[in-house]
């Protein structure tokens, strides 16, 4: 093999109470896709960090070498101006800048007497958005963008930096499928073009299919790597991920179904974007006690919409609510939960948790209520339950009151999808639950799911993971054109009539 372009040597980062990298060697050769995988809080983010000048050079021990010679990055603009690009976990966009300015943030061309030359600044946008084939106005403001055109975008900002060297924390997290192939495209052409790649995800048939090499961590380590041309099986990655075999990843769904609990009529919901329109024309459909109800539907059908929707986090613009036979109005998220009500959001950065508060903090959020012992609430009962689902869940953190803040994006979504777990509720809607959750971790929370509709809860569970669904569903709701398209149960359903039927082909 030809020699590396970048080596890692010998890393070790720590933060306060934890030990993010014990010594990680690694190193990225000439033409190559490289796949990080691990579980959830494994490191990977913490190396690109480094890599990507966010920590400093003198903030953790061992060394970076590019083309040989040793890096000492004190910011990010060192590392780009070393030729390394980086698209992070989170969005890591200029909310009120258009997508022009922030495709060239602090490149900006300027005339010959010194004004920024705002044509070139939306023409050169344009050309790197070209580049992925997306059509988006350059000089729209990027929050009005939704999360996967917001993810577009700081794809082309990284591309029109022209890097040698591109590494992408879950770039696909947030796209759809076809986003997530063509982008993919773009990446293998990238390769032909002499830029390397080191590839972050938990979707391991995206890194099968495009990555050469695989290097798992797990706890801050190195453990294994795979080269493509050798041939790997995902179970001894998985394996090696999560330090033990992983025998099925779904439990074999048991369903007691009784009566009705939730009932929509005739649902209608304002487009997000395009106003004056309807996202859901007119959508009715029951659920039951103890059932999970998949939503399907291609993306912009407006599944999260009507779950919004019903749970008073948007309003409606018509339609009605039965809950238990009753018709019930609900305004707000607040009445909603009083009613029974849970609903993990997508959107988890700005729905999801409170910055400022602990892990605890953040999982009794909901069911503080019913800790309440006179006028206090009962602090050891709710240390009790908190630990319980850090444990269960697997939350990789020093302690319970760690702030979130602090968490891997993985084991930040555990911690909200605990405070729904630990809830008194009766009926909980998720949405993309498992997004950014490691593999391991995803076969506990399906067992949970199953362990909730035991107890007589009931699921409305929206994915885009055909394999998730299908397993999960005992009854499938698919949404296309504003409406309800058609309804399958478990076992009718399958692959090809689900995208049919979403498609309305
Ligand atoms: N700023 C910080 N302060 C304290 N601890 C941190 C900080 N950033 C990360 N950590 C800890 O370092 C460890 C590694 O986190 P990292 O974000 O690198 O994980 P990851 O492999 O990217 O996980 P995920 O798949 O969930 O994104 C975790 O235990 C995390 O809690
Ligand atoms: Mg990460």
């Amino acid at each position: 093999m030809s020699s590396a372009i970048l080596t890692v040597k010998n890393i070790i980062k720590r933060f306060s109470g934890t030990v993010a990298l014990k010594g990680v060697d690694m190193e990225l050769y000439p033409n190559e896709i490289l796949a990080l995988v691990g579980e959830n809080g494994a490191g990977k983010s913490t190396l690109m960090k480094i890599l990507s000048g966010i920590y400093p050079y003198g903030s953790y021990e061992g060394e970076l070498l590019l083309g040989g010679k040793v890096c000492k990055f004190q910011s990010p603009a060192d590392s780009e101006d070393a030729g390394i690009a980086m698209i992070y976990q989170e969005l890591n966009l200029e909310l009120d800048l258009s997508v022009g300015e922030n495709i060239l943030l602090g490149r900006y061309p300027r005339s010959a007497l010194g004004f920024i030359d705002w044509k070139k600044v939306h023409r050169e946008a344009r050309t790197a958005l070209d580049m992925l084939g997306v059509d988006i106005d350059t000089k729209v403001t990027v929050r009005n963008l939704n999360p996967s055109m917001q993810q577009l975008v700081s794809i082309a900002r990284a591309l029109y930096r022209n890097p040698s060297i591109l590494i992408l924390d879950e770039p696909t997290s947030v796209l759809t499928e076809k986003e997530a192939n063509s982008l993919m495209d773009i990446l293998r052409g990238l390769k032909d073009k002499g830029i390397s790649c080191i590839y972050i995800s938990h979707k391991l048939d995206e890194i099968f299919a495009l990555c050469d090499r695989t290097v798992v961590f797990r706890d801050g380590e190195k453990i294994s790597e795979y080269t493509k041309s050798a041939g790997y099986g995902s179970s001894k990655v998985i394996e090696d991920m999560i330090g033990r075999h992983l025998d099925a990843m779904y439990p074999v769904r048991k369903a007691n179904i009784g009566e009705e609990v939730l009932r929509v009529e005739h649902f209608r919901v304002a487009h997000p974007f395009a106003y004056g329109k309807s996202i859901i024309e007119d959508a009715s459909f029951s659920l039951h006690k103890g059932e999970i109800l998949g939503l399907s539907g291609l993306v912009g059908a407006g599944r999260s919409e009507l779950v919004s929707a019903i749970f008073g986090a948007l309003p409606k613009q018509a339609g009605k609510l039965y809950l238990e036979g009753k018709e019930v109005n609900i305004n707000s998220p607040i009445e909603a939960i009083q009613h029974g009500l849970g609903f993990l959001s997508e959107d988890r950065k700005k729905n999801g948790f409170i910055w400022t508060m602990s892990i605890r903090e953040n999982m009794t959020l909901v069911c503080l209520r019913d800790l309440v012992k006179g006028l206090f609430v009962d602090k050891r009962k709710e240390v009790q339950l908190a630990q319980e689902y850090f444990e269960k869940l697997s939350v990789k953190a020093p302690s319970l009151d760690t702030q979130i803040t602090n968490l891997s994006g993985g084991n930040q979504q555990k911690v909200i999808l605990a405070k729904w777990l630990m809830s008194d509720i009766k009926i909980l809607m998720l949405d993309e639950p498992t997004r950014g959750i490691d593999v391991g971790t995803k076969s506990e929370i399906y067992k949970l799911m199953q362990e909730l509709t035991d107890l007589g809860i009931s699921i409305i569970l929206i994915s885009s993971e055909m394999p998730e669904l299908l397993a999960m569903c005992d009854r499938l709701v698919v949404l296309g054109k504003g409406t309800v398209q058609c309804e399958m149960l478990h076992g009718e359903a399958n692959e090809v009539n689900l995208m049919r039927a979403a498609s309305g082909t």
